[in-house]
């Protein structure tokens, strides 16, 4: 067969891991051809392609980022576009393709799937961890480790001083990465989008802290989405993209400086940013894109398209994409309250 794949949304440990898997499989096992399209769904449009064999895919394991370069395009969001990406499927000769991507890359798989009979077999990426289908994605616990590693480093800072140090983390709409790694990190406090905090409590927990000990230091991991309780404080919102997502982040300046101006204590702000997606992906994260790559290739040979590769209870399964990218998976009560609450303070 001829095999194509793409890589869409934003970057992720493991994305290289993916192709590599699907290319070795697809090349020694069933005898395919296999070609990348470049920049996401901006490839399939323009037809803009690069070939892939085992020899591209050398020394990518450990690689972060993706070969194929990614993007936010949106094809039903460009007139054409979805019919153009037919086209180009029909000119290759492609039988088949791969989508790596999150909920907006998949969203659009499933799109083309149903609407334009596009043969589809998606991954799931992302460090925010947010597709219900599968209880992880990878690149998810390479975010962790590196929030962890950094908060870690925060402790040490913020003990000499005496200080608040707000930690910012990625995540989007759901709150994985800061409390997965609040929890491993040992973090004074930990606010997520799921739950809406109060600045008087986040400041009444510090102080209290601080009081208490003399003198002591509070680390507070808040989620880019993070939202206070209505009327309680303000935020600016940011720019939209293709898939109507609003731009996050910056949540953490204004946490700090109302910390500090609340309690009297220093406070200072880390925004981890993109640091949380570059570099290498932790051995969880290459085994299990590893996992899905072999797995979406062996669904590409069953002709089970219109399906996603997901993890559940370590086995890797095929769910339909619309379920895939139908809900949002947020974080569960259970570890938030009764995990992570109780080392808050
Ligand atoms: O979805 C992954 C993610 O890193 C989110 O956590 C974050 O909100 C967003 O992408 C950032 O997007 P960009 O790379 O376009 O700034």
């Amino acid at each position: 067969m001829k095999v194509a794949m793409l890589t869409g949304g934003g970057d992720c440990p493991g994305l290289n891991a993916v192709l590599r898997a699907v290319v070795r499989k697809g090349e020694r096992h069933y005898g395919d051809t296999l070609l990348g399209f470049r920049d996401g769904w901006r490839g399939p449009i323009e037809g803009d392609t690069m070939p892939l064999d085992i020899h591209a895919l050398r020394g990518t394991l450990p690689r972060g980022g993706t070969i194929l370069g990614s993007s936010r395009t949106n094809p039903f969001k460009v007139d054409g576009a979805p019919e153009k990406v037919v086209a180009t499927l029909a000119e290759l000769e492609v039988d088949a393709l791969v989508a790596i991507g999150g909920e907006d890359t998949l969203g659009v798989a499933n799109r083309l799937h149903a609407e334009h009979g596009v043969s589809v077999v998606g991954v799931p990426k992302t460090i925010d961890n947010d597709l219900s289908a599968t209880e992880v994605t990878f690149g998810f616990n390479t975010a962790v480790q590196i929030a962890t590693d950094a908060i870690d480093r925060l402790h040490t800072t913020a003990e000499s001083h005496d200080r608040v140090m707000v930690c910012e983390v990625m995540g989007r709409h759901a709150g994985h990465i800061a409390t997965w790694a609040g929890i491993a990190g040992g973090a004074t406090m930990v606010l997520i989008p799921e739950e809406p905090f109060d600045i008087d409590e986040v400041c009444e927990a510090i102080r209290h802290r601080h009081e208490d000990r003399e003198r002591y230091a509070s680390i507070v991991v808040v989620a880019e989405g993070a939202t206070p309780k209505e009327g309680t404080l303000e935020l600016v919102s940011g720019e939209v993209d293709a898939f109507g997502h609003v731009r996050l982040g910056g949540i953490g300046q204004v946490l700090a400086e109302e910390i500090e101006k609340r309690t009297g204590y220093e406070s200072r702000v880390t925004i981890l940013g993109h640091v949380q997606r570059g570099g290498t992906p932790t051995a969880f994260d290459r085994v299990l894109s590893t996992r899905f790559g072999i797995a979406a290739i062996d669904a590409v040979h069953d002709g089970d398209f219109g399906s996603m590769v997901a993890l559940r209870a370590d086995e890797i399964v095929r769910v339909p994409l619309a379920e895939g990218v139908g809900e949002l998976k947020t974080v569960s009560p259970d570890l938030y309250h009764g995990v992570a609450e109780v080392f808050f303070g």
